[in-house]
Formats: C-alpha cells, structure tokens, sequence
C-alpha cells in the first residue's frame, strides 16, 4: 500500500489519495469471492455468492432487509469467519491469520456511526489512527478533513453534529488508512434528502479519483448513480451486472409513442415493421415493443410520417433499477418471509 499520499486533496473534499486506485496489480481484483456461505447455526445469512469487484470499481450491494448484505461486509471485513467458500480481499486470501494484515488495506464505514460523541472531531479521528497504528497521523487527518469538508468543524464535539455530519466524520475515519477497499454499509441510511446527496457527492468524487468501494444500500437510485455495477442478493446472488443490463436482461426492450391524433389503423401502419414485435395503446399514443430501440426508431417515426401523422415524441420506455429490483424481489417468496 502507498503510504505517501499520491494526490493532494482540494477543498472541494475531494478523496486523500489515489493509493487506493494504484493499489493492488494490474488484472488482479480487489475481491474475489468464490462461494463463500455463512450460516449463524441453522440460519443461513448468505449462501454459495461469487463475485469479483475491480480496483477502482464502485459496486453496489442491494438486497432487502435480513438478505445478508451486512454479514457479507463483515465477513469480507474479518470481522466473521465464513462457513464456508473462499475470498480474496484486497489481494490477499480470507483466512484467519491474515486477519490483520486484511484490515489494515481496508476500512469498513458501518451502519451506525460507532463516534465518540463527548469527543471532538478531531479526537475521533485522532482516536481511531491510534487504535489502527498509523503513522503520519497529523497529516492524515488533515487530508480526511479536506476530503469530507469538515475542516471548519474539527474542533466541534461530535455529539453537537447532526446526523449527516457525522456520517461524513464516519467517512473520515474510514479513509484514514487509505484503504485499497472501502466497505460502506448503508452510507445514507437515516439522512434526509440534501445530507443525502452531500454524502452521494462524497463517494461520487472517491469513485472518480478510483477508489474501490464496495457498498451497500437499499436507495436504488443511489445504486444506479454511484456504482459501475450491481449485485441484487437475498441470501443467495440473484442478479450481478451494469443497472442497464439488468434492466435490459429483465425486461423487454419498447418506446413509447405520442401523436396528436390516434392513427386509424394502427395495425396497418406498426404491425408490419420489421423492427416492431407489437404494439399497445398508451395514453397518447401507442407502446411498442422493439427488439432493438434504435433501429426501430426511425422506422417507426417514418411509418407514421407517411401515414400523415403528426408525432409529438418518440422516445426508449426506461425501466429503473427500482423496476428491476421489485421485478425480481416479488417473485423471491423468501423476501416476503422476512
Ligand atoms: N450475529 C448474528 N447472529 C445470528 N444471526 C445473525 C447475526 N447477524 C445477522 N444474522 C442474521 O443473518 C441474516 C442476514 O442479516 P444481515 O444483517 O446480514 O442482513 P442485511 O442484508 O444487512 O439486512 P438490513 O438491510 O436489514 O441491514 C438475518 O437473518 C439476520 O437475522
Ligand atoms: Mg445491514
């Protein structure tokens, strides 16, 4: 791991360093996960997930309550012994003697902020360097300060802080050590819309300066803007991939038409394009499923043109990644036992 900061942060609290980014070798994952299961005596947290994260990859870990993202983190972070199954973090094999030397490349931001609130922030931060030995402590802090924005309020008792506050304090600690993997669970949980996006802006400027987080969240929308990619667990892995192939891989692909006035013979007119495999009246118009939206585009806006129709708009229906989600969560029986 680099120790020496490669990146200088700005004050707009951009991220310390691009250790994180330069860490590990080329081609080589920041996780690997192959199988690993947990059970805690006869319930089963999670069971049988495989996955790898890239360096420099956000990747969001979505799942309903009691799905085992949690135990994931914590199993990943040595803080659980899986069952069973193997894992790579941050290069180096999940095994209990390698305990320490995995916590020191990585940093877990829990659900709860876990602060000393009759400390101030700067002895928070000044606290956890200590119990996580790191050296250059001073100038560390400093550059958690700047990249979370809270230089004016080091000097603030943490308990004085509001909510969102102090998750960003909690975001300070967890890049004290640079870590080459950074574990956020449930980042916004409890934040109101506007500390929501402060902490959204947060992690958006770590992932552009390559940080490697893994994180997880039950905002989907906060998933589909921050992470490259997306695992939808509820115990066992269900789905892994880009929010748009999911969406793509779930659902089929339609535009929604509007026109002035409703065609005659809408059959006559749609049935027959080559790019069109039905059609459905929508308010305003017509839905059309379509093998391929951009093929069928122009097709269709020429179809319509040439039966004299005045066409207000064409454009892809886009499912979001709540869609997907709810798609495959209503289908999941055991979702609804929980
Ligand atoms: N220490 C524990 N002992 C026994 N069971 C546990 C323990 N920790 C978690 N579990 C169980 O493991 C399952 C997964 O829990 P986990 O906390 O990982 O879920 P989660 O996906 O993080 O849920 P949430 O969205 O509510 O945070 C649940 O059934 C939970 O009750
Ligand atoms: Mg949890």
């Amino acid at each position: 791991m680099t120790t020496e900061p490669a990146t200088q942060v700005t004050s707009r609290g951009e991220p310390i360093t691009e250790a994180s980014a330069l860490d590990g070798s080329k081609g080589e994952s920041a996780l690997v996960v192959e199988h690993l299961t947990k059970h805690f005596g006869e319930r089963v947290a999670f069971d049988d997930v495989s996955f790898e994260v890239g360096y420099g990859e956000v990747f969001g870990f979505l799942g309903p309550n009691g799905a085992g993202k949690t135990t994931t983190v914590r199993t990943l972070g040595t803080l659980l012994a899986p069952t069973s199954g193997s894992a790579t973090v941050a290069g180096i094999e999940l095994r209990p003697e390698n305990g320490s030397a995995i916590r020191s490349r990585i940093s877990i931001m829990p659900e709860s902020p876990g602060l000393y609130l009759r400390l101030t922030v700067r002895e928070n931060l000044e606290c956890f360097a200590g119990l996580y030995e790191l050296d250059d402590v001073r100038a560390r802090i400093e550059r958690a300060l700047r990249a979370i924005n809270l230089e004016d309020r080091a000097g603030d008792q943490c308990g004085s802080l509001s909510k969102g506050l102090r998750q960003r304090v909690a975001l300070a600690r967890a890049l004290l050590n640079d870590p080459a993997v950074l574990f956020l669970d449930e980042p916004t949980s409890g934040l109101d819309p506007v500390a929501s996006r402060e902490v959204h802006g947060l992690i958006a400027s770590l992932r552009e300066r390559g940080v490697t987080i893994f994180l997880t969240t039950h905002r989907l929308e906060e998933a589909e803007r921050l992470c490259h990619r997306v695992a939808i667990l509820n115990t066992t892995l269900r789905l892994i991939g880009r929010p748009d192939e999911l969406r793509d891989q779930l659902f089929s692909r339609s535009l929604d038409v509007r026109v002035r006035s409703p065609l005659e013979d809408p059959t006559a007119v749609l049935g027959g394009l080559p790019g069109v495999k039905g059609w459905a009246h929508a308010p305003s118009g017509y839905t059309l499923a379509v093998s391929d939206p951009e093929i069928a585009a122009p097709q269709v806006a020429r179809a319509l043109v040439g039966a004299g129709v005045d066409i207000l708009s064409i454009a892809e229906s886009r499912h979001s990644l709540e869609d997907v989600y709810l798609e495959l969560i209503d289908e999941d029986v055991e979702a609804r036992r929980r």
